[in-house]
Formats: C-alpha cells, sequence, structure tokens
C-alpha cells in the first residue's frame, strides 16, 4: 500500500486550482439515470468514489466514458434495470444508496444493500427510507438489503426529522417523475444540494425552494439529458486554506466559490490571518495576533463537519486554546489519537475537543481513519519538523485529486511512496 513522506516546515506558496465537488458530482451521476440519452458532465473530479460510483451506474444499465485527464464524463442510458447491486459496490461508498431515487422514479423498484455503519458514525438512512415510505413505496429488508417497491409513486408532503444532505438529494430524485406536487421540508441548504437540483432543473424538472428549506417538485412526464458543469469542490477548497494557514504560506486558490467557504474564511480572519476573496478566488496570508477560536459543526451554511479535522490541525499550532463541538456525526475524532502523536495536546470530553494550541509539532508515523481525518493529518504534517510517513492513504485518494502533485505545486516537500507494509 502507498504512503505519503512529508517533510514539514516550508511555507506553502502560490496558486492551486480547485477540483469539481465530490458531493455534488456523486449525486448528479445517479441522476443521470433519470433521463434516457447521452448526459455530458464537465468539471468532474478524479477520485476513487467517482470510480465507485460509475461501476455502480454501470451495473445498472448506463455506458460510461471518462476523459479523466479533462474531467469529462459521458453518460449513456438507454435502459436500465434494479438489480442487486454487488455488497463490494456498496460498502465502499455509502452513497450508492443514492440510486433508490432514480431507480423508483423510474422503474418503481430499488434493491441495495443496507449501508452498514462507517468509520465517522452510524450513519442510518431511516429519513430517505421514510421519505420513500411517504411517497408510497412499500419497504423491506431482507438479508441486509433494502427492498423497495411501489405501484407508481405518490407526491407527499414529508418533514425530515433532521437536516440530511443525502435524504434531500434522494427524495428530490425520487419525486422529479411523479406527477403531483411533493414538499419537502427541514431540507439541507447544501450548496451540493443545490447543484443537484440546477442540473435537474436544467434537464426539464420542475423545482423550486433550492437553497432553502423547503423544496417543492412539481413532477414532470419525462427529463432530456443535458451537459452540465459540476460546481467546485469547497472542502478541497477549505482544505488547501488551512495547508496555508498552517504553514504561514501565501496561498490563492482559483476557480472556487467564496461564498461556499465563508463559514471557514470568518474563522480564519478572527484567528489572525488575511483573507482576500475574489470572484472566484481565494488568498490567505498570515496577519498580526493569531489566536485560537471557538467552533460548532452545522449544516450550511454552518461550519462543515468535514472540516472539522482539517481546523483541528490548525487549532494545534495557533497560540491559545481553540474550542471545537462536532454536532454531525458521532464518532468524528479518530484523528485526535494520531494528531497527538504529532504532539498536539487535545482532550475530548463527549463531542468536544478542548485543543491547547502554540505547540510545536514533531514528525511521527500515523495513519488516517477516514477521508477528512486524512486531510488533517497532512495538513499537520506540513508544519511538523522532520519527516513524517502517513499510511493508509487509500483514504484521502477517496476525495482529493492529485494531492501530492497539488501540494508540491505549491511547494510542499511530499511525495507518494510506493508499497508500505500496510
Ligand atoms: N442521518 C440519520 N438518518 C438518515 C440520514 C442521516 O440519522 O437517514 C444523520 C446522520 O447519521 C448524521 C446527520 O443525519 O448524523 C447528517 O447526515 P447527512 O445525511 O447530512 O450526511 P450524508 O448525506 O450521509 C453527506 C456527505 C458527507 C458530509 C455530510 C454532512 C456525501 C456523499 N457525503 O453525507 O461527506 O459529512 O453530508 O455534511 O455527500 C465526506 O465527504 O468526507 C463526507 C463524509
Amino acid at each position: 500500500m502507498d504512503y505519503y513522506k512529508i517533510k514539514g516546515g516550508k511555507k506553502l506558496r502560490g496558486e492551486i486550482k480547485i477540483s469539481g465537488a465530490k458531493n455534488a458530482a456523486l449525486p448528479i451521476i445517479v441522476a443521470s439515470l433519470l433521463a434516457d440519452g447521452e448526459t455530458v458532465l464537465k468539471n468532474v473530479p478524479d477520485l476513487m468514489d467517482i470510480r465507485t460510483i460509475i461501476r455502480v451506474i454501470e451495473y445498472l444499465g448506463a455506458e460510461t466514458e471518462f476523459d479523466r485527464e479533462n474531467h469529462i464524463l459521458k453518460i449513456k442510458v438507454s435502459k436500465i434495470k434494479n438489480g442487486e447491486m454487488p455488497y463490494e459496490l456498496v460498502k465502499t461508498m455509502r452513497a450508492s444508496v443514492y440510486v433508490m431515487g432514480p431507480l423508483l422514479a423510474r422503474l418503481g423498484e430499488a434493491d441495495v444493500s443496507l449501508p452498514g455503519g462507517c468509520a465517522i458514525g452510524e450513519r442510518p438512512v431511516d429519513i430517505h427510507l421514510a421519505g420513500f415510505e411517504a411517497m408510497g413505496v412499500r419497504i423491506e429488508l431482507e438479508h441486509g438489503n433494502i427492498k423497495a417497491r411501489a405501484k407508481k409513486l405518490a407526491p407527499a408532503n414529508f418533514t425530515m426529522r433532521q437536516i440530511s444532505v443525502g435524504a434531500t438529494a434522494n427524495l428530490m430524485m425520487a419525486s422529479v417523475l411523479t406527477s403531483g406536487k411533493t414538499v419537502l421540508e427541514n431540507c439541507a441548504l447544501e450548496p451540493d444540494i443545490v447543484d443537484l437540483g440546477l442540473f435537474l432543473k436544467k434537464m426539464g424538472a420542475n423545482i423550486s425552494g433550492l437553497g432553502t428549506e423547503r423544496i417543492t417538485i412539481e413532477g414532470v412526464k419525462k427529463l432530456t439529458p443535458v451537459t452540465y458543469t459540476i460546481m467546485p469542490d469547497r472542502i478541497e477548497a477549505g482544505t488547501f486554506l488551512l495547508a496555508g494557514a498552517i504553514t504561514k504560506g501565501d496561498v490563492t486558490l482559483t476557480d472556487c466559490v467564496p461564498e461556499h467557504i465563508q463559514s471557514l474564511t470568518d474563522l480564519l480572519k478572527e484567528s489572525g490571518y488575511n483573507i482576500e476573496t475574489g470572484k472566484n478566488t481565494v488568498r490567505i496570508t498570515p496577519g498580526k495576533n493569531q489566536k485560537g477560536f471557538m467552533i460548532k459543526t452545522l449544516p450550511y451554511p454552518g461550519f462543515p463537519t468535514d472540516l472539522q479535522a482539517p481546523v483541528m490541525s490548525l487549532a494545534s499550532i495557533l497560540p491559545g486554546i481553540s474550542v471545537i463541538i462536532e454536532t454531525i456525526f458521532e464518532n468524528r475524532y479518530t484523528h485526535v489519537g494520531e494528531l497527538r502523536r504529532l504532539g498536539s495536546d487535545i482532550s475530548i470530553e463527549g463531542n468536544v475537543a478542548i485543543v491547547k494550541g502554540g505547540k510545536k509539532l514533531m514528525s511521527a508515523p500515523i495513519m488516517m481513519s477516514d477521508l477528512r481525518a486524512g486531510a488533517s493529518l497532512v495538513i499537520a504534517a506540513l508544519a511538523a519538523k522532520g519527516t513524517t510517513e502517513i499510511r493508509r492513504i487509500y483514504h484521502s485518494d477517496r476525495g482529493y485529486e492529485k494531492l501530492t502533485e497539488k501540494l508540491s505545486a505549491l511547494g510542499a516537500d511530499i511525495k507518494r511512496v510506493k508499497g508500505g507494509t500496510f
């Protein structure tokens, strides 16, 4: 297995182009199953999760052609079929559950493995299923598989008991072809959901209220395939800003949407960094009076849980105490033990992390436990004295495109080494 070797202490400098958003691309790729013909998606990031979801839709009958160099994915749909997907495909990626929406909309049936627990929490899919049931779908669980059946999907008024990105996406996809008006309440406001909605609208769906808590969908008879450009990845953008911050460098993100990462740029300003935003750019440089911060993860536009681990690495070196509260996932502190190995002083009580900052980090062998935990370790290693080896980097391959190349272009000393032992 490959591993990273990072020699810390280099100030990152330069411009970095942000890739397309993983969490927008995943549902959009699946939503292409809603229309017969050829969908062309641009700015699709070349990531492990994207390759997995492509295999998933191929399994359901789509033909695909992915030009990885140019980030263009062509998806041809003529006939889709339901079928029990191999567990191996679903277990590697929870987003496979997204196929339920389009399959139910087009065929009135969907069989998928019930996703199990995951490194960051239990992550049930009960809200997705309750929403489908409200649309008249019968749900049964057999041998770990969800069997969903409906003669005809019925429009529904459904309130999600908790804001869920995945359930909002799945229910939107299920209802676009259902005759009548579906009203979804307590929806996710995440830009990824808005991007999915804009894609569906371009295909001919009648959706209003995107980016608000109430999304209304008037079913249409048919959708038409389109060409669509995936929005930039706000979590990748945030990760690079934090890499710039921890190395006290001068980093400019290009091709990003500054508004999408405002909760992070506000925090960085308060912590003593200069942030300059342009139309599609954000530049970070160190300012005066750097200090710790207090942050709570929340659904968008709050501070994203996906940046909680990366921002904790920065807290380790900022003078003073930082307090971080994780409210979205119950087990998202698996990076803490590894950060401690680099010299961070972090104590955890329930979902509250208290970071005593001002530490000089030092290299140590460490291991990734999930995608964003992995990002936090890379960020910390960039600031640590000595050479840090990071194992299990397949986690970061799921969500960061060309991480070594991008960080090297900013002046980081990072190498991907082949053939580790674990
Ligand atoms: N939840 C339920 N029941 C459900 C659905 C969700 O209890 O049916 C709970 C979850 O367990 C969690 C909370 O609701 O506590 C929010 O979960 P949500 O459904 O919003 O998360 P998701 O759709 O499973 C997406 C992203 C995650 C990101 C979260 C939160 C994708 C493919 N994944 O997950 O991204 O952390 O939203 O913003 O879009 C990542 O990219 O590393 C990642 C984990």
